[in-house]
């Protein structure tokens, strides 16, 4: 484990604006940076990032936090690892010996993989190693793809028991389910993750009648199938180089066309792809190949991806492949040369989606438009859209402006605000004003308790910042649900913070607004009963406490005087 002081000065250290500038062009508006949020897509930019804070926040879809949480999601990092990696930007030592489930899992990952790819080049990998040679597979151009083979026998168990790995783990990590070994008589692909950890397994059947022809590991805390790629780790270096990337289906297409030259590509896990794979090509290049499988389904699952690809600013060009051949076969049935010229000549999306899409009605023409129309109001190019919109209009011989108005119902409003304006309540603004400013808790604290609030949500993150002064706004990510986390980031990111004197009027108007309450309340109830003797009894003591309360502001303030004229004189 990191010391708790350690990540508070990494943190304080880091300059969260130029960390997150490394992965996303920031444009500085007011106090704060803004961009298009790289989490989800969008065609107005709604993330946000404070500098003095150190915080970012997306608007749209709500995720937050600071310079630990950022490299967490974007890198899909553990914590330790965000905070080492903070720290070697820094220069700072860290020795750590991480704790934490992940650990476990990455380890146990590690460990399977040494097994299976062990028995690919043992004889008891005869039966992997000959289904590799059938099906043209050049182990040796692939080491970094650290293919293996899981033996019909098992053995994985016995191999992590002499590791000291229990089978808990292994149940944990998804290698084994109700005792038995997942993998058998499968060839494995390990899956990485993008700073080169295993996160999961791929398996095919060596034979062609096994069930399920492949096998993934199932979903586990590291293992995200809609969010992780099969080669990306092994190939986004080229990806960036060659400012391009190539989308296939499957695991042999993909080491197929890699093992002859084609480096820069990478596949789904065996569902359709997502929006969060998409984007996460989006970073390493922003032209997308689509080589999917000629047949029907690979052809719809090419028009699902287009849009996908849009969205997240990617030009998506699409090969059509023959209707039985899909590129694993493809390059060694007709060649690498033939591949290459498929790929070269590769419609854009446009052309591809028109051409795939069968119109035989009017109704028909007019939904394939309104899909286009749909597709290209996404981008955000302005010069690429304006050639889209005149591809349009220039095939289906439509007006511009007609097309423009077609688009004006569907697409969000340009002008649109990205931080709306939120009901806040006046104790949500006192508690964003505490957290705010690092000086006002500990005059909060001689004012508040817990009970002078009456959201359960705030009460309960009052009493988690008494309980840890520590607590931050960055640490709001864990602490607080999404709509309280909106609230106060959208104060914190849009004012300033107040001074001591702004703050003690809002903070003493507030607990006396709360007091008075609870003393009218207390009067109306005797008033009732008709209990006047009492009542003129809260009266007073309603005249008492605003006496306390104007002399116990003052004294706050003496002593707020006070530290400053010392630290003046430091
Ligand atoms: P295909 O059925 O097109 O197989 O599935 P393929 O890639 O051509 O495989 P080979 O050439 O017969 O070995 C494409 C991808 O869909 C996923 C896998 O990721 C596969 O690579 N898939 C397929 C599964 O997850 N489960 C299956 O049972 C089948
Ligand atoms: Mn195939």
């Amino acid at each position: 484990m990191i010391e708790r002081e350690k990540i508070e000065e990494i943190k304080r250290q880091t300059d969260i604006v130029s960390l997150i500038s490394e992965y996303v062009p920031l444009k500085k508006v007011g106090k704060n940076y803004r961009a298009l949020c790289p989490f989800h897509s969008e065609k107005f930019p709604s993330f946000y990032v404070n500098p003095e804070k150190g915080i970012y926040y997306c608007f749209g879809c709500k995720k937050g936090g600071n310079a630990i949480n950022f490299l967490m999601e974007y890198e899909k990092m553990d914590f330790p690892d965000a905070v080492r990696k903070l720290a070697k930007n820094l220069g700072i030592e860290i020795d750590t010996t991480k704790g934490l489930k992940y650990k476990e899992l990455y380890e146990v990952n590690e460990f399977a993989c040494q097994f299976y790819s062990l028995c690919l080049s043992k004889d008891i990998g005869r039966r992997g190693q000959n289904y590799l040679t059938s099906r043209e597979i050049i182990l040796n151009k692939l080491k970094d793809f650290r293919l293996g083979y899981a033996p019909a026998s098992g053995g994985l168990v016995t191999f992590m028991r002499q590791k000291g790995v229990s089978i808990e783990r292994l149940n944990r990590a998804g290698l084994i389910s109700m005792n038995h070994e997942i993998f058998r008589d499968r060839l494995v692909f390990p899956i990485f993750n993008l700073s080169g950890r295993i996160i999961g397994f791929g398996g095919r059947g060596i034979d062609d009648y096994m069930q399920p022809k492949y096998l993934n590991s199932p979903e586990t805390p590291i293992f995200k199938k809609g969010s992780a790629l099969y080669g990306l780790y092994q190939t986004k270096e080229s990806m960036r180089t060659k400012n391009k990337a190539l989308l296939v289906e499957g695991y042999f297409d993909l080491l197929s066309l890699y093992q002859k030259g084609f480096t820069n590509i990478c596949a789904p896990l065996g569902t359709s792809l997502t929006e969060q794979q998409a984007i996460l090509i989006s970073r390493y290049t922003k032209r997308v190949n689509i080589l999917f499988d000629g047949d029907m389904s690979g052809i719809k699952a090419a028009l699902r991806a287009i849009g996908l690809f849009i969205n997240a600013q990617v030009d998506v060009y699409v090969s059509s492949l023959p209707e039985e051949l899909d590129p694993d076969t493809f390059i060694h049935q007709v060649g690498v040369d033939e591949l290459n010229k498929v790929i070269e000549s590769a419609p854009d999306f446009f052309h591809f989606y028109k051409d795939a899409v069968k119109v035989d009605t009017v109704e028909q023409e007019v939904a394939l438009i309104k899909d286009l129309i749909q597709i290209i109001s996404n981008i955000q190019d302005p010069i690429r859209f304006d050639r889209y919109l005149k591809h349009i209009s220039h095939v289906f011989g439509i007006n511009e402006d007609t097309i423009k108005r077609e688009m004006e119902g569907k697409k969000p409003l340009r002008e649109q605000k990205p931080i709306r304006k939120l009901k806040v309540t006046q104790e949500e603004r006192l508690m964003a004003m505490i957290l705010n400013a690092k000086d006002h808790f500990p005059l909060a604290k001689e004012i508040l308790s817990p009970d002078d609030f009456n959201q359960e949500d705030i009460k309960r993150l009052y009493k988690t910042k008494l309980k840890n002064e520590c607590f931050d706004i960055d640490d709001l990510s864990t602490a607080a649900d999404e709509s309280l986390r909106e609230k106060m980031y959208s104060i914190i990111m849009k004012e300033e913070p107040v001074s001591k004197e702004a703050f003690l009027d809002a903070l003493f108007r507030y607990k006396s607004t709360i007091e008075e309450r609870r003393i009218l309340a207390k009067i109306g109830q005797l008033s009732k009963n008709g209990d006047v003797k009492s009542m003129g009894e809260y009266r007073k003591k309603l005249d008492i406490l605003k006496e306390q309360l104007a002399l116990k502001r003052k004294m706050l303030n003496i002593t707020i005087n006070e530290e400053a004229v010392r630290s003046n004189e430091e």
